[in-house]
């Protein structure tokens, strides 16, 4: 697989860039990702080689010179997300050692965050490993989109961007929607705060679902916290994996007499049979982004749609390579 980077002394993007020139090169997860982020920072893509030997391990080559230069590497560590991650690992150590003077990881999609903590015994912690092996390649900054757990910043030693994709989902629910009679729901306790956070952009209400299982070997009971009859609800959630909480959650508002549910999530893992689950569902629509790059079933899903973070990425870059604020973005 061949693979297109970016490289462009910046004259379009902030005039004020105080570290030189900056260049964009992208892995194999997310190229169109890397592509629109391009296009709006008027980034003209350069070469580099990403790919296989015959015996599937990843070779990488920067064909341009990065000396001195403010890179970012734009890869999500999506499915297969061995790969991919391995890919991210080696173009930083490819960076490195062609003398770049920082790199920083453009990670969309974070895999491995749901392994943030021992959930057991005798279990890895796995996401402060990934921060690890990303931070030891040679990374001196990461950029991430909706960590699935904020305090994972905290597994890196090195800065850490936690961008949110939440002005880009308020602003087409403003246009899609009336939004007196929108209710913005947690699918489950864990994502209360997100969900509060999107609730008051918009001045909606918030309801909770909480999922209990009674007895072991008894199905989830949904409770739904707030009284969601009439209303329109909006999911939102980080990451849509299985479908299984999604599909769920929808059932369980419009037993409680919800008008209508839609799902606005950042992460559209969508594996094994989501699509199917989410096609066959009663969710009115599943609202992702595309910091996965979609496959094909998904760019067919009736009733799924994707919104671009690239812009929101583009401005991050732009105002990390000019060291402006990033958290104004998001005021
Ligand atoms: C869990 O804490 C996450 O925020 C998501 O709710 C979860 O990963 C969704 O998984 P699935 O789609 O498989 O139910």
């Amino acid at each position: 697989m061949l693979t297109s980077v970016g490289t462009k002394t910046r004259d379009k993007v902030s005039a004020s860039a105080k570290n030189g020139s900056i260049k964009l090169v992208t892995g194999n997860s997310n190229p169109e990702l890397a592509q629109a982020i391009s296009a709006h920072l008027d980034l003209p893509m350069t070469k580099a080689v990403v790919r296989r030997f015959a015996d599937m391990e990843v070779f990488v080559e920067i064909q341009e010179n990065v000396r001195g230069s403010d890179v970012f590497v734009v890869q999500s560590t999506s499915y297969p997300a061995n790969d991919h991650l391995m890919e991210l690992l080696i173009i930083i150590d490819a960076l490195r050692r062609a003398s770049a003077r920082r790199i920083t990881a453009v990670v969309p999609y974070f895999g491995y965050a749901r392994q943030d903590r021992k959930a057991g015994p005798r279990t890895p912690i796995s996401a402060k490993l990934v921060a690890n092996l990303i931070t030891h390649a040679g990374a001196d900054r990461v950029m991430t989109l909706d960590l699935h757990a904020g305090q994972i910043q905290g597994f890196f030693d090195i800065p850490t961007d936690n961008l949110y994709a939440a002005p880009v989902m308020v602003r087409d629910i403003r246009e899609r929607f009336d939004l007196g009679s929108v209710m913005v729901v947690s699918p489950d306790v864990g994502g209360v705060v997100r969900a509060r956070g999107l609730a008051k952009r918009i001045n909606a209400p918030l309801s909770i679902i909480d999922k209990r299982r009674e007895r072991a070997g008894e199905s989830e009971v949904m409770n739904v916290i707030g009284d969601v009859t009439g209303y329109t609800c909006v999911l939102v959630d980080d990451i849509v994996d299985s479908g299984g909480t999604l599909v769920n959650a929808a059932d369980a508002l419009l037993a409680k007499g919800a008008k209508e549910v839609y799902a606005y999530i950042t992460h559209g893992v969508l594996s094994g049979g989501a699509i199917a689950r989410i096609t066959a569902s009663k969710l009115k629509e599943l609202v992702i982004t595309d910091s996965i790059q979609a496959t094909e079933a998904v760019r067919n899903a009736p009733n799924i749609r994707t919104l671009s973070i690239a812009n929101l990425i583009g401005e991050a870059i732009d105002r990390t390579a000019s060291e402006e604020s990033v958290s104004s973005l998001f005021d």
